[in-house]
């Protein structure tokens, strides 16, 4: 948490928009050295400055799918965006309903598990019930699937096409106990309602 407050001045300004960043990056402040938002899953932002982030999220998403056709590019879009600028975002991905199981990708972070049942794990749970899914410990979750065991916690939110069908499910994994909160379940389905019918 502490690396994220003292970098609240960079991000503040590395969620304006690229114009604004180069020319910050040309004026008279050019010495300064600004680091693109890079994930530190540790740090869990405070609700306030998850807000904001999801706003920023929510523009960048938008400019970047919004004339999009192809339903992968959508997804790669919106898994890239999150897991580059939601700091406490340890893995971030997609996982589509096909071949009567979910399959893994677009995703960001270390190998996932590729294939999950109807049902199995969270992102199965999510799947099956078409209810998000905020587990704060995924120890205390029964039958959760440890893809990489430094997954501490994780929200899976299911996304559906425009006859209400689930067709595929987000799942963003933490590194840290709690890194997740009703912030993230309510951002995280409203760009699913708003893109992810894909
Ligand atoms: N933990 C998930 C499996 C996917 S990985 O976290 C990438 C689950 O229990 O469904």
């Amino acid at each position: 948490m502490a690396e994220f407050a003292r970098n609240q001045k960079n991000f503040a300004r590395l969620v304006q928009n690229p114009v604004f960043d180069l020319m910050i990056r040309l004026g008279r402040r050019r010495r300064r050295v600004y680091f693109p938002p890079v994930n530190n899953p540790t740090s869990v932002p405070t609700t306030a400055e998850k807000r904001v982030l999801y706003t920023q999220a929510r523009q960048r998403i938008a400019a970047l799918v919004a004339d999009e056709p192809d339903r992968i590019a959508r997804m790669a879009g919106i898994v890239a965006v999150l897991h580059g600028l939601l700091p406490h975002f340890f893995w971030t991905g997609f996982y589509r309903v096909s071949g009567g199981g979910l399959v893994i990708g677009p995703y960001q972070g270390t190998p996932g598990c590729g294939r999950i049942g109807w049902g199995r794990g969270v992102c199965g749970t999510a799947w099956a019930t078409g209810q998000s899914q905020l587990v704060a410990d995924v120890h205390a979750f029964p039958g959760h699937i440890a893809c990489d065991a430094r997954s501490a916690s994780e929200v899976v939110v299911p996304a559906r096409d425009a006859q209400g069908r689930v067709v595929a499910v987000l799942d963003v994994d933490g590194l840290v106990a709690g890194a997740f909160d009703e912030v993230d379940r309510e951002e995280l389905e409203g760009i699913l309602k708003d893109w992810g019918e894909v």
